[in-house]
């Protein structure tokens, strides 16, 4: 009985495909195109190296100088002179006062280093003023094609014409060039809305690891009994407020290092319910070659989305380092982003002096750097107490009423001027 029942189907199918209208053939060769397509999209998208996911970077890569190199040890990557790099892709006219300020806070903190801002629109006049005080500071063009040309990014110069039509293109250029400058240079890329509040010191992974157990050890020691669960921003709420007067006890008297960065590092920006960071890109220090970034480069290229502001930006960071924990570290929220673009305007605007005092004092305490959050505060008016309007005046090396372009000073005056500034307490936290 069902022996019969096959024969019947089968000669009833084979009747069918003999008919076979020719639109059939067509679906099934169309199937079998998208099923090959399907697969081999998703295996651009998903195709993980044998190791890990950032497992396949170079061992060599050329650098700026044009010679072979693989990694350096970080006293030679980082020592003397420190590099930072900036990148500015929109019009000039929206260079500010507050841009330059955060080009003098770097050298507020390190008069040696070297800071590029890559930028094709930027007139070298825009950082004249500090660069006629003797910093080494400016602007260079940049070609796209060429940066990204040998990385796993370079795929995504493929679509150029079409990305360019998006309405964050600008954006989304500044993303994937940080990486690839990070990849090939190593140094710190600083967002032109960064204030440094503190010199940056780098050192070997292992020397952060101890640096940071003892720390944590040392504030569990004075915590004591006020243990219980961690709130999500920890050190935001009265037991953290109690931690920072703790630490300012234990480090009066005794001048205290800042804890130092780990040569692949970025911040969080916020934590997820979970404890899980929402990493930001504002703020970078890598020494070149990271394989973090080179995974970043692959997932810039194989998700990109054009119409999503922070996809191929934070949101890239915060998923690749999901899959490369062990090639990145996080920093907690107060080192580089010590208050949330939702607080823009409590720290900024008058009337909420309790609040701007505390957070001023966390900042002394414990914050490397402060993004200004300048999409979100940019039009914000400045109260003359607010940390907004502190960030702006004290961190300077340009005289009072030195604007943008216009010079005055000497190299020498600018540094005797940050030291007196220390000296006379204003930044007196940034020191400690
Ligand atoms: C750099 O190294 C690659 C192999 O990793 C080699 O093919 C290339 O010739 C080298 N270039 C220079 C300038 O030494
Ligand atoms: C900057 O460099 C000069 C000379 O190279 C050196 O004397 C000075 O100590 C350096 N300053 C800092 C802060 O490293
Ligand atoms: C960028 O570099 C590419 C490749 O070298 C070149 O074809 C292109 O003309 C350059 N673009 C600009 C704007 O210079
Ligand atoms: C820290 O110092 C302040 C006064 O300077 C004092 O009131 C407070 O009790 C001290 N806290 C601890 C934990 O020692
Ligand atoms: C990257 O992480 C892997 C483990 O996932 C580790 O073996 C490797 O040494 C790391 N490399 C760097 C340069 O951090």
């Amino acid at each position: 009985m069902s022996r019969w029942l096959a024969l019947k189907w089968k000669a009833r199918h084979h009747a069918a495909t003999l008919v076979g209208d020719t639109r059939s053939y067509f679906g099934l060769l169309y199937g079998c195109v998208l099923a090959v397509w399907v697969a081999y999209v998703s295996h651009r998208l998903t195709h993980v190296p044998p190791g890990g996911f950032c497992a396949d970077a170079p061992p060599n890569w050329l650098s700026t100088m044009g010679e072979n190199v693989s990694a350096l040890p970080v006293e030679v990557e980082f020592g003397g002179r420190l590099r930072f790099m900036s990148i500015w892709t929109t019009d000039a006219t929206h260079w500010a006062d507050r841009n330059v300020r955060g080009v003098e806070s770097v050298f507020f903190h390190h008069p040696n280093a070297s800071l590029t801002i890559y930028s094709n629109k930027l007139p070298a006049s825009a950082v004249g003023a500090i660069a006629s005080l003797g910093f080494d500071v400016r602007v260079l063009p940049y070609n796209l094609t060429q940066l990204l040309h040998g990385t796993p990014a370079a795929p995504w110069l493929g679509k150029l014409s079409r990305w360019e039509q998006g309405p964050y293109f600008y954006t989304h250029v500044t993303d994937v060039i940080r990486l690839a400058l990070l990849f090939r240079d190593g140094g710190v890329y600083v967002d032109t809305d960064v204030v440094l509040v503190r010199p940056f010191r780098i050192a070997a992974a292992a020397v952060v690891a101890a640096a940071e157990l003892e720390e944590r050890q040392e504030r569990q020691k004075r915590r004591g009994a006020r243990d219980g669960a961690q709130p999500v921003r920890a050190w935001r709420d009265a037991r953290a407020a109690a931690d920072v007067a703790d630490e300012r006890n234990a480090s009066a008297g005794a001048a205290r290092e800042p804890l130092p960065l780990a040569p692949h590092s970025l911040g969080a920006e916020a934590h997820t319910v979970s404890d899980t960071p929402i990493v930001n890109g504002a703020i970078m220090v890598f020494a070149r070659g990271s394989p973090f970034l080179w995974g970043a480069m692959r997932e810039f290229a194989g998700t990109y989305r054009d119409f999503e502001w922070g996809w191929n930006g934070p949101e890239l960071l915060t998923r690749v380092r999901r899959r490369c924990p062990h090639n990145v570290s996080v920093l907690g929220e107060e080192r580089f982003y010590p208050f949330h673009w939702e607080e823009v305007a409590l720290y900024s605007t008058a009337g909420h002096e309790a609040a701007n005092e505390a957070m001023w004092r966390v900042i002394e305490q414990r914050s490397y750097a402060a993004h200004l959050w300048n999409k979100k505060s940019a039009e914000l008016p400045l109260h003359a107490d607010s940390v907004y309007a502190r960030l702006m005046r004290a961190f300077r090396v340009l005289p009072d009423g030195v604007a943008a372009g216009k010079a005055g000073g000497t190299h020498a005056a600018a540094e005797a001027r940050a030291h007196q500034l220390v000296a006379d307490g204003i930044a007196a936290g940034a020191v400690l």
